[in-house]
């Protein structure tokens, strides 16, 4: 279980409480959080106090509801953040939580100070984070994002949607009372000023928490695109071999060659940086791409140890038990003087840190490193991504947004083998069942 089991060894529950005015990006911080953490083993979970309030009756309320002198309403709010603490402290109990985020406004103290008397009483470390913001520019986007995808504003005029949110989050800024290193001196809590272009951090008590500082230090909300492509077809892809070094094939040499065609269609005039590994087959398929190109090591495919350059029909015929250990469970499985899927995620998390930071990165790189990267921007479970079908001459394009990551698969038309293997057979190929089921995943609009 690598280093990260130390948290739920130690009994170790943080709860992240959310604050800071509507259009300020919590949701997104908070789902963001959320996948970095599962993607790393740890077991995360937002607490949404809108859905808890769209679930008993307000589901698309006016501005007035927000109105702090509107008792009746004040009072269904109060319920559904009652009600969604209360869950939260159930799944901490019922499921071993470690890290509950509260994603509310939370902008008064008097329901910070609630929160805290009862994170204190259930022995939670609370970890205030708040999303402070003027950039203009920054919550136009985000309001923008709302009325589109809010389903406060489902079926309402985009003009209506906007203007009644403008005036909902002027009913909070009557009362909100931000975050105040006098005030709140003797609390853990992270301020971020324009997501991350000046951060307070006071009082960090634990190493998880100071991950999450540094994991919220390096997002951006600047829209963006990220490039996924596995390397063109390789001669060992066609001798149906995993691992090794080899060459492209012909037909991966037509798709390097077609690659910065797809790839001007897609992002434009926008000045790109490639990443691919330190094998010859990501190079050789990134070769005619016009932008500045790194290699990184942790880019390389999943070590197969002593299965590298045997085909999966050998691998079953010496190495049965393995064989059988893998399918059983692929993430766990570690090739013997290899890796396994979560050995890659490990090593990932620098690559993950730095996309974060980073627009308009394109990584050509391998089927399983591709899985792990996928799953992260699509908070697909461990179980499931190591099985996720990620076809060879396939450019797909990732762009994250405030409610999910929106996918789009863009195909070479170039024939290539299938690498893909599904569980109980040593035989390559995808059967329509199962090709469908990851395709729809693939496509998914929104993340989750
Ligand atoms: C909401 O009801 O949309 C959010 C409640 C809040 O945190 O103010």
């Amino acid at each position: 279980m690598g280093v990260y089991t130390v948290s739920s060894v130690e009994n170790l529950r943080i709860c992240v409480v959310m604050v800071g005015l509507p259009a300020r990006g919590k949701s997104f911080i908070s789902q963001k959080i959320v996948r970095y953490l599962s993607w790393l083993s740890i077991k995360a979970k937002c607490f949404n106090v809108g859905s808890y309030r769209r679930q008993i009756g307000a589901a698309h309320p006016s501005a007035d509801f927000f109105d702090f002198k509107n008792e009746e309403a004040f009072r269904i709010r109060e319920n559904a953040v009652t009600q969604a603490v209360e869950d939260m402290m159930k799944w901490y109990e019922d499921d071993n939580g470690v890290v509950g985020i509260l994603d509310a406004t939370n902008t008064t103290r008097s329901r910070r100070d609630w929160i805290l008397k009862l994170c204190r009483e259930n022995a939670i470390e609370p970890m205030f984070l708040e999303s402070w913001c003027d950039d203009q520019e920054m919550i136009l986007r985000n309001i923008s994002d709302v009325k589109t995808c809010s389903p406060d504003y489902e079926g309402v005029d985009p003009e209506k949607a906007t203007s009644d949110f403008l005036q909902r989050i002027g009913k909070y800024e009557k009362v909100y009372q931000p975050l105040d290193l006098d005030h709140d001196k003797n609390l853990t809590f992270v301020k971020l000023v324009n997501v991350a272009q000046e951060v307070i951090v006071n009082q960090i008590q634990t190493y998880l928490e100071s991950r999450i500082v540094f994991y919220v230090m390096n997002l951006h909300i600047r829209p963006r695109f990220i490039w996924l492509s596995r390397h063109g077809e390789s001669i060992y892809n066609v001798e149906k071999k995993i691992g090794g070094d080899s060459s492209l094939s012909p037909r991966g040499m037509q798709y390097a060659a077609k690659l910065p065609e797809l790839v001007r269609e897609s992002a434009g005039d926008a000045d790109l940086t490639v990443w691919t590994s330190t094998l010859c087959r990501t190079q050789q398929s990134a070769q005619y791409l016009p932008y500045k190109q790194l290699q990184w090591k942790a880019l390389d495919e999943l070590d197969a140890g002593v299965c590298d350059g045997m085909t999966y029909e050998e691998i079953e015929e010496k190495y049965p038990e393995d064989f059988k250990a893998r399918d059983e469970d692929k993430y766990e499985y570690r090739y013997p003087g290899g890796e396994s899927y979560r050995d890659v995620v490990i090593r990932l998390e620098p690559i993950i840190m730095e996309l974060e930071r980073q627009e308009n990165i394109l990584i050509v790189t391998h089927q399983a490193v591709l899985r792990c990267i996928y799953a992260y921007f699509m908070n697909v479970p461990q179980e499931e991504s190591p099985w996720m079908s990620i076809p060879l001459h396939t450019l797909i394009r990732l762009e994250p947004r405030a409610y999910g990551t929106e996918v789009k698969r863009i195909k070479a038309n170039i024939p290539a083998v299938s690498t893909y293997k599904e569980k109980g057979t040593s035989q390559l190929g995808e059967s329509v069942n199962d090709a469908t089921k990851y395709r729809n995943l693939l496509t998914g609009e929104g993340g989750n």
